[in-house]
């Protein structure tokens, strides 16, 4: 997979004050911005575009991705240029791509702002404030997206009572441990969560929820354009993702670790 989407417009109001001057996409984890590991998180299932959507006031995500020559220079001549290794290490065979989203609409709203750069190609969608703590599942969905010609979500399981407060999904599990679905809802009322079912087609006790991943094919964008504003008023991309299914289908992969979503205190 070349290229990845990485949604990083969204107005961060959970993490204001601070996010009025740093986007929350920068936040360091381990002495490298979320947007960081995220990046690398893509590079390890080999894209190489990468596709950033940004919006006013988050400059400073592109500065942190593009050279600084002086910057270098200056390292050079003091004997220090050792401490932009990782950086270096990351930057190394990766083209950016900087996409504007001019008003903040929503995730689904985003990801159609990348239509130019996804160009008629299945993109990796990662949220940019979202770190994978004991793995990505991202490696496993693009290799499931290779055997089925089928778009990806990532999972992860969630009570019942929790469910009613995020994108959720129903179907049923393979052989192989990933999921073919059959439904997915945003933000469902307690009676109308999706079930997801075992190989024998016995109901699972938790609810799955969409973990901040996705391999998405070019059909997503159509959909977006064609669905109405859905939950809040915005463009919600489970609403496109549940047109996607119809046409074409759509499988998921349970997330190996523990979703870190750092736009939340
Ligand atoms: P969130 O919904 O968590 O981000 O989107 P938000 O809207 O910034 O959060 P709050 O509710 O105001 O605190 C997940 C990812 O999608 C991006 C965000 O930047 C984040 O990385 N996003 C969200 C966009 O790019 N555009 C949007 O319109 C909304």
């Amino acid at each position: 997979m070349a290229k990845a989407l990485i949604p990083a417009a969204g107005m961060g109001t959970r993490y204001l004050p601070l996010s009025k001057a740093v986007p929350k996409e920068l936040i360091p984890v381990n002495g490298f911005p979320v947007l960081h590991h995220v990046v690398a998180e893509a590079k390890a299932v080999g894209c190489r575009e990468i596709g950033i959507v940004l919006s006013e006031g988050k400059e400073a995500i592109r500065t942190y991705f593009s050279e600084d020559s002086e910057l270098l220079a200056w390292l050079d001549g003091n004997g220090k240029r050792h401490v932009m290794s990782e950086w270096e290490a990351l930057m190394e065979g990766l083209t950016f791509r900087w996409i504007d989203q001019p008003e903040q609409r929503g995730l689904g709203d985003a990801i159609a702002c990348g239509e130019s750069f996804a160009d008629g190609d299945p993109v990796c969608v990662l949220l940019g404030d979202t770190i994978m703590e004991g793995g990505s599942p991202l490696g496993p969905m693009v290799a499931h997206y290779r055997k089925s010609g089928f778009s990806q979500v990532a999972v992860e399981p969630v009570s019942r009572s929790k469910a009613v407060r995020y994108g959720v999904c129903g179907g049923v599990r393979d052989g192989d441990g990933n999921f073919q679905l059959n439904r997915m809802v945003e933000k469902p009322l307690s009676e109308q969560i999706p079930m997801m079912r075992d190989e024998r087609g016995q109901p699972l006790q938790d609810a799955y929820a969409f973990a901040a991943r996705y391999v998405l094919t070019p059909t997503v964008f159509g959909a977006l354009h064609a669905i109405p504003p859905g939950h809040n008023g915005e463009v919600q991309l489970t609403d496109a993702m549940a047109v996607v299914l119809e046409k074409e289908g759509f499988g998921a992969v349970a997330i190996p670790g523990r979703r870190l979503d750092v736009g939340t205190r």
